[in-house]
Parts: structure tokens; C-alpha cells; sequence
């Protein structure tokens, strides 16, 4: 493979920490120095040559000094408004620089869940249902049924989820979505709660897109039954993974069926993650796709679901770089 010059463009966590009175999970999304470099490392000895470029401003400006490279790996999420993660990619795709993963469309479509989940429902996958609360003169006549779930509508990470996320009194539900549309910013989404068991699919690729693998995440005590940004925080000590799940064949083949589905029909590229939990019925249902799925070297549910099905953390950067240089007609030779 021809050796590449490889952007690598990223927000760090570290420069945007929570200040008096911010949310503590308020840089969740964003990536540690060692994401940044556990990737720089990854590509290198893919025969490649890394170079870190920073954020969306320190790539415009990059680019503005004429700088160049043959591709972007991107893990920008943005800062600012709904559409933050679709900043970088359209900034690339109007300058004609080849980059990592999905397009601007995708990538805002899938960021704001309501968007994402009116766009499922429209094709007739299984998604819990749902609603939007606008603002907070909304809240006293909010009316839906119970167990119900509240999370912010356009956040990952966990960021704004937390155990009592999961609402069992019209009280607990009016208090929850004030606080994260306090916090968060409004709406908020309310969802039907889905009592079942949780997994998250992989995705790698484009026309031919498969399934990497399917990886459970069960709940130790003290999770609350809930993947929430403590228990991401913790995961070593609140969760079990279990790569395939243990869960019925056929559940893990539906759940992997829709994953493939949503991913096609939301126009990914290169990789994705799609969570689900099970309904009370045992059928899977999904609660979000993530275009732009963590690659922290250690952590990151994608990564630790391809290690366990064989796949080290450098395959998995070359299989999105290959998927990505393919889709722009160079096969790296
Ligand atoms: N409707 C629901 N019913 C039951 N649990 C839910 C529901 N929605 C979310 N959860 C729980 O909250 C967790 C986080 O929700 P979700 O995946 O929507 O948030 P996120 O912050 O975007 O996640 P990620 O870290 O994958 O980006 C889920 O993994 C699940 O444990
Ligand atoms: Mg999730």
C-alpha cells in the first residue's frame, strides 16, 4: 500500500473541561490525547504517516496555508449546535479532501435522535416510541405512558444519562426532563422504556457493508440496569461484555439484520455502531446508530468488540482507512 499522509483531525477533551456550574460530562464526546495518539501509532505502522492536525479551526487553517494531505481520519464531533459533528466533514467535502466515515448528511441526520428515529420509523424498523418535549412550558402537560425513558436529543456518550433516566412516576418524569432540558438544552426526548437485554453491533465497510460482531453488555450491580455515562466511566467494574451475546441465535441475527438495515438506510460509510436493547417481547429495537463510534485504543465499545472477535485495534484503522480510500477510487497503491 502507498504510504499516505494521514490528517488526523479531533477535538480534545482536555481543552474544553466543564467549568464552575457546566455539566462534569460536558467534554464526554471528546477525545483523550490518547485516542489521538494510540490512532497516530496505529496508522503508522500501517505504513502510513500520521499527522495531527487538531480541531475544525486548526484545519481550516491548515488547509488555508496550503497545506496538504491525501486523507482525513476524522473524529472531529464538533462544538457548537446539532449539526457540530457535520462541521468537519462538510468543510472536507467542500474542499474536495478525501476523509474517514460518513457524510455531513448522515452525520447530522443520526445526531439528533428524534430526526434519526422519524427517518427509521418511516421504513419500518423497530425503534421505541416517542415524543419530544419543546421547552418547559411543556413539561406540566406532558402525558405518556410509564416506565419511560428521558435523554437529551442530540448527545452520545452517555452524556445527560443517568439511572434516573429511567421515569416510573409522572413526577420523576416531569423533574427528569426539566433537568436535562435545563442542562442539556431543549427538547427532550421521552421514549418508551425497553426493559431487555442491551447490545451493540459493529459495522464495517460500504457497498458490501458486514456485520464486524455483536457484543452484550450485561449490568453488574450499581449500573442501574442502564449503559449511562457513569457506567461508561466504570465499565470495568459495572458491566460484563460478552462477544457473541449470550442471547438466542435468532434475536442476535434480527438485531444484526436491523443494524445492517439502519446503517445502510442512514448512509454511513467505513464503520458504525448501532445500539439496541430488547422490548418485553425479546425483540431487538434500536435506540441509536453512531456514525462516528469511539476509537479510543482501549475503551471504546467498537474496539473492544473487534479484539474479541479477533480484530486488533490497528486492522480496525486499516480496514476504515481501506474502506474509505475505495470509496474514493484509490485502492492505496
Ligand atoms: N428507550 C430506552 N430504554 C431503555 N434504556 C435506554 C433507552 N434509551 C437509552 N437507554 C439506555 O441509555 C444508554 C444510552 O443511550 P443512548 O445510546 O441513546 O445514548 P448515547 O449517549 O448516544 O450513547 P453512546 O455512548 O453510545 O453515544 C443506552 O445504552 C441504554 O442503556
Ligand atoms: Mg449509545
Amino acid at each position: 500500500m502507498r504510504r499516505l499522509r494521514v490528517g488526523l483531525c479531533y477535538d480534545l477533551a482536555e481543552k474544553h473541561q466543564p467549568r464552575p456550574g457546566e455539566p462534569p460530562d460536558k467534554a464526554a464526546e471528546l477525545d483523550s490525547r490518547e485516542t489521538v495518539e494510540g490512532l497516530s501509532q496505529a496508522l503508522a505502522s500501517l505504513g502510513h504517516e500520521p499527522l495531527p492536525l487538531g480541531d475544525g479551526r486548526e484545519l481550516l487553517q491548515f488547509l488555508q496555508a496550503g497545506g496538504r494531505v491525501d486523507l482525513v481520519f476524522n473524529l472531529s464531533e464538533g462544538l457548537t449546535g446539532r449539526s457540530r459533528e457535520a462541521q468537519v466533514p462538510a468543510l472536507l467535502e467542500m474542499l474536495e479532501v478525501p476523509y474517514t466515515g460518513a457524510d455531513p448528511l448522515t452525520l447530522a441526520l443520526c445526531l439528533d435522535k428524534a430526526m434519526f428515529k422519524r427517518v427509521l420509523q418511516a421504513e419500518g424498523l423497530p425503534t421505541p416510541v416517542f415524543r419530544t418535549v419543546e421547552g418547559p412550558s411543556a413539561v406540566e402537560a406532558l402525558d405518556v405512558p410509564l416506565p419511560a425513558f428521558v435523554k437529551p436529543l442530540a448527545e452520545g456518550s452517555g452524556k445527560g444519562i443517568q439511572a434516573d433516566c429511567r421515569v416510573e412516576s409522572p413526577e420523576a418524569l416531569r423533574r427528569v426532563v426539566r433537568r436535562v432540558g435545563e442542562t442539556y438544552g431543549w427538547p427532550v426526548l421521552v421514549e418508551e422504556y425497553l426493559p431487555g437485554a442491551e447490545l451493540t453491533v459493529g459495522i464495517l465497510g460500504n457497498g458490501a457493508a458486514r456485520v464486524l460482531g455483536s457484543m452484550q453488555i450485561e449490568f453488574l450491580p450499581g449500573s442501574g440496569e442502564i449503559y449511562s455515562y457513569r457506567t461508561k466511566q466504570d465499565y470495568l467494574d459495572l458491566v460484563r461484555y460478552h462477544v457473541p451475546p449470550q442471547l438466542p441465535a435468532e434475536t442476535v441475527q434480527a438485531a444484526q439484520e436491523i443494524a445492517l438495515a439502519t446503517y445502510r438506510l442512514t448512509g454511513c460509510r467505513d464503520f458504525g455502531r448501532v445500539d439496541l436493547r430488547l422490548d418485553a417481547r425479546g425483540r431487538p429495537s434500536v435506540l441509536e446508530i453512531n456514525p462516528l463510534a469511539g476509537l479510543n485504543p482501549v475503551s471504546s465499545d467498537l474496539v473492544i468488540l473487534a479484539r474479541r472477535r479477533g480484530m486488533e485495534y490497528r486492522d480496525l484503522i486499516g480496514e476504515i482507512v481501506q474502506a474509505a480510500l475505495d470509496r474514493h477510487g484509490n485502492n492505496g497503491s
